[in-house]
C-alpha cells in the first residue's frame, strides 16, 4: 500500500492533482493546500484551469492572477494561489532569460513570437513546466500543489519538457539559430530550400517573422535546454505525487484508469487515489422493514442509498483491486456535500474528511 495522503502533504515538494473533468480535483488540490499550512508548511496551488474554478473553490471574489496572492488561511503555516497565464510567463521568461534588455524587446516585439508563439500546441504545456520549475525553486514555497485542467490531454505538460528538447536539438532548428553564427540576413535565410518550402504553406511574412524570432533567440536555448532536463527530473524524483482523483461511477473510473495509464506511459506512478463525491453512508438499514407508510418510505430510501453506495464501491474495484491500475494505491473516500464547495467553509469540510484518520 502506497502511503497515505498526510504523508505527501508533510513531505512532497511538488502534488499534481490529475483526473477527468468535474471529479473534484480544483477542490482537492485547494483541500490539500489547506492541510498543508495547517502542518506549518507554505504551499502554492497552481490552476493551469483558465476556468475560475480554484478562485471559486478558495473563495476569492477578486479572482486570482498569474502572481501568487497569499490567502488568509488558518495557520501556521501559509497558503498561496495562482492561476497560469501563459502569455505573461513567456514574456517573463523571455525577460528573465536575455543576454540583455535589446534581446528581451527584439523577441517580444516579434509578430511571430506575439501572434504565433502563444498558440502553439505545446507552448500551454511547457509554460505549465516552467512555472512549476519556478515555483518548485522559488524560496517562498515548500510545496507546489499543481491543480490540472478538465481534459484527457492534461498530462500533456510532463512531455513538454522532452518535446522541447528534442526541438533544441533538431536541424531545423540549428538551422534557423544559424545566421547570428554566420552573419547570414533573415531573408537569405528564408531562402533556403527548406525553409521556402515552408514559407509556401504558412506564408512569407509569417516565415520571415518565424526566422527573425528565433534568431533573436539564439543563445537562450541552453537556458531552456537545461530547464527541461531539470522540470523532467523532478516529475521523476520522489518529492513529486501524483495524486487521483476520481468518482466512483463507471465512466468516470474509466477515465481515471485512463489516466493511471497515462502515468505509467510516462513511467510515473499513482502516489494515493481520492474517490470524490461518493454517496453518503447514512446508516445500516433496521432488521425489518417498518409497518407504518411513512417510515418505511424512509426505509425504502435509505436501502436504495446503501445499494448505490455498494455498487459504487464495486465499480471502483475496477481501479483499486486486482488487476486495476491503481491496485495497492492508497484511497481515500469523500461523500458528496449538501451543496457545491464554493466558500471556504466548504473547503475546511473537505479538507476535514480528507484528513480525518490522520495523525
Ligand atoms: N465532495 C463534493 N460534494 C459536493 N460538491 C462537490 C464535491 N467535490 C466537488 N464538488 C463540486 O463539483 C464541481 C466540480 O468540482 P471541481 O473541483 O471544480 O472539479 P474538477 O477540477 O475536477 O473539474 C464544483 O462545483 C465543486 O464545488
Ligand atoms: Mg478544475
Amino acid at each position: 500500500m502506497t502511503a497515505a495522503l498526510v504523508e505527501h502533504v508533510t513531505n512532497a515538494e511538488v502534488i499534481v492533482c490529475c483526473g477527468s473533468g468535474g471529479v473534484g480535483k480544483t477542490t482537492v488540490a485547494a483541500a490539500l493546500g489547506l492541510e498543508a499550512a495547517r502542518r506549518g508548511r507554505r504551499a502554492v496551488v497552481v490552476t493551469i484551469d483558465p476556468a475560475k474554478r480554484l478562485a471559486d473553490a478558495l473563495g476569492v471574489p477578486g479572482g486570482l492572477s498569474n502572481e501568487p496572492l497569499r490567502l488568509d488561511v488558518p495557520g501556521p503555516g501559509e497558503l498561496w494561489a495562482l492561476m497560469l497565464d501563459t502569455a505573461t510567463t513567456f514574456d517573463g521568461l523571455v525577460r528573465a532569460n536575455a543576454a540583455d534588455e535589446q534581446q528581451a524587446e527584439r523577441i517580444l516585439a516579434n509578430g511571430f513570437y506575439r501572434n504565433v508563439a502563444g498558440s502553439l500546441s505545446g507552448t500551454q504545456e511547457y509554460m505549465a513546466a516552467e512555472r512549476l520549475h519556478a515555483l518548485h525553486r522559488d524560496q517562498r514555497f515548500d510545496v507546489v500543489i499543481v491543480d490540472t485542467p478538465p481534459t484527457r490531454n492534461a498530462l500533456d505538460f510532463l512531455d513538454a519538457p522532452r518535446t522541447i528538447a528534442r526541438f533544441i536539438d533538431h536541424p531545423l532548428f540549428k538551422l534557423l539559430m544559424m545566421p547570428t553564427r554566420r552573419g547570414l540576413k533573415v531573408l537569405n535565410l528564408a531562402a533556403q530550400p527548406v525553409l521556402k518550402t515552408i514559407g509556401r504553406v504558412v506564408g512569407g511574412d509569417v516565415l520571415t517573422d518565424a526566422v527573425a524570432f528565433f534568431q533573436a533567440f539564439a543563445g537562450m536555448e541552453t537556458g531552456f535546454r537545461s530547464r527541461a532536463d531539470e522540470v523532467l527530473a523532478l516529475l521523476h524524483s520522489d518529492v513529486t505525487r501524483f495524486v487521483l482523483v476520481a468518482s466512483p461511477r463507471a465512466d468516470t473510473i474509466d477515465e481515471a484508469c485512463f489516466f493511471a495509464e497515462r502515468l505509467q506511459h510516462s513511467q510515473l506512478a499513482v502516489a494515493a487515489v481520492v474517490v470524490n463525491r461518493a454517496t453518503p453512508h447514512f446508516g445500516d438499514l433496521p432488521a425489518r422493514r417498518p409497518r407504518r407508510p411513512e417510515q418505511a418510505a424512509l426505509y425504502d430510501n435509505l436501502a436504495e442509498l446503501n445499494i448505490t453506495a455498494a455498487l459504487e464501491r464495486t465499480q471502483a474495484d475496477a481501479l483499486l483491486t486486482g488487476n486495476g491500475v491503481a491496485a495497492g494505491v492508497h484511497t481515500t473516500w469523500v461523500p458528496t456535500l449538501p451543496g457545491d464547495v464554493h466558500t471556504m467553509n466548504a473547503l475546511e469540510t473537505i479538507r476535514a474528511v480528507l484528513f480525518a484518520n490522520a495523525p
